[in-house]
């Protein structure tokens, strides 16, 4: 029996029960169990060879990474299971989204399954303990063995005029840890944070980032990659205009995408209606036509994480093939298990 079926057939089932079936329940008990496997010595290691977690290396943006499969943001906040994730077959990790200040997030319940979609609305609203207590997880992991991205948010209680001293403390404070810095200026669940992909806000607060980043490589770090994470919602030139300012602040690489506010091919169902961003099968398209858009405009110079979308090997190529680099995977973990990630590991050329 293969592994993605045994997945389906009995974790799935009992993780669904979970909290009387509570989306968010099933997630911390998933995290709770991870955070003991990687507790087990050599486990990772083991892990990470069964699942050809070191398939098909390559070096992006300055970072090598084993596989270019990674998890995606939003799954491990606030880096509790980091020494597991390599054994499940993940190249890299993207922790967070943190804020500069912790917060518990929005009223439960606020994660939401469409099961016959493969999709997931989530409203989380960036719960997490802060840019201070990850740094201080983070130094105490030490070497992680394998590439960590960290995403940064804006906290709820920062005004939208004060957003960019929120992102760079947060910055400061975690710069020594990560491979790569995530700018999220795309979560539908943080009131105006998208607003800050427009160009105008969006040139002040990298450039803010760049400067912090410049003074601290100054006093003695290594120089660290800074992509941005978008929306799947923003129009062709509104995109064409962020990739001029990322090209002007020497952003490494675009992020693409976020969940969507959108709710394509979903106009029936009940769940439909919830607020909150939209992830999973509905997603992959818009995502890959993104990615292809982003990778046209820029004449494939700026490198892409593909994300949104993945429930099967065949949807990780279509973002490859639109010009990812590498891609990313959240919700098709829910839907499909491991097994996911060895089998894109697998189809790797
Ligand atoms: C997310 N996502 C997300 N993204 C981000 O940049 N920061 C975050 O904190 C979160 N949080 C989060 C929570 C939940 C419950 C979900 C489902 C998603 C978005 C995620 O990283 C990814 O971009 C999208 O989910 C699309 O990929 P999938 O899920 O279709 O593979």
């Amino acid at each position: 029996m293969s592994d993605r079926t045994g997945y389906e057939r009995f974790v799935r089932p009992v993780l669904y029960r979970l909290g009387k079936g509570d989306a968010e329940v099933a997630h911390e008990q998933t995290l709770a169990a991870l955070r003991l496997l990687g507790r087990v010595p050599g486990a990772a290691r083991a892990g990470a060879r069964l699942s050809g977690a070191a398939a098909a290396p390559r070096t992006v943006f300055g970072v090598r990474f084993p596989s270019p499969v990674g998890l995606a943001a939003g799954m491990d906040k606030n880096g509790i299971a980091l020494p597991a994730w390599r054994a499940l077959g993940f190249g890299f990790v993207e922790v967070g989204t943190v804020t500069a200040h912790p917060q518990p997030g929005n009223e439960k319940p606020r994660l939401f399954r469409l099961v016959e979609h493969e999709a997931v609305i989530n409203r989380m609203g960036f719960n997490n303990l802060g840019s201070a207590a990850l740094a201080a997880r983070l130094a105490a992991y030490g070497d992680l063995g394998y590439p960590l991205g960290i995403s940064i948010g804006k906290s709820k209680i920062t005004p939208l005029a004060e957003a960019v001293e929120d992102y760079v403390t947060s910055l400061r404070r975690l710069y020594r840890y990560g491979d790569y810095f995530a700018v999220n200026v795309s979560s539908p669940n943080t009131p105006g944070l998208r607003s800050l992909q427009d160009a105008g806000q969006l040139r002040e607060l990298l450039t803010a980032l760049r400067t912090e980043a410049a003074a601290l490589t100054v006093s003695g770090l290594d120089p660290k990659p800074i992509l941005v994470k978008i929306a799947p919602d923003l129009t062709t030139s509104a995109i064409d205009e962020l990739l001029q300012v990322c090209t002007d602040t020497s952003v490494a690489g675009i992020i693409a995408t976020n969940t969507t506010i959108g709710r394509p091919g979903l106009a029936d169902h009940p769940l439909a209606s919830q607020t909150g961003g939209l992830s999973g099968r509905p997603l992959g398209e818009t995502s890959a036509k993104v990615v292809a858009h982003i990778h046209a405009e820029t004449q494939g110079a700026l490198p892409i994480i593909g994300v949104g979308g993945i429930l099967e090997a065949s949807d990780a190529t279509r973002l490859f093939d639109a010009g990812a680099s590498l891609v990313q995977v959240y919700t098709g973990l829910i839907y499909r298990g491991p097994g996911l990630v060895r089998q894109i590991n697998r189809s790797l050329p």
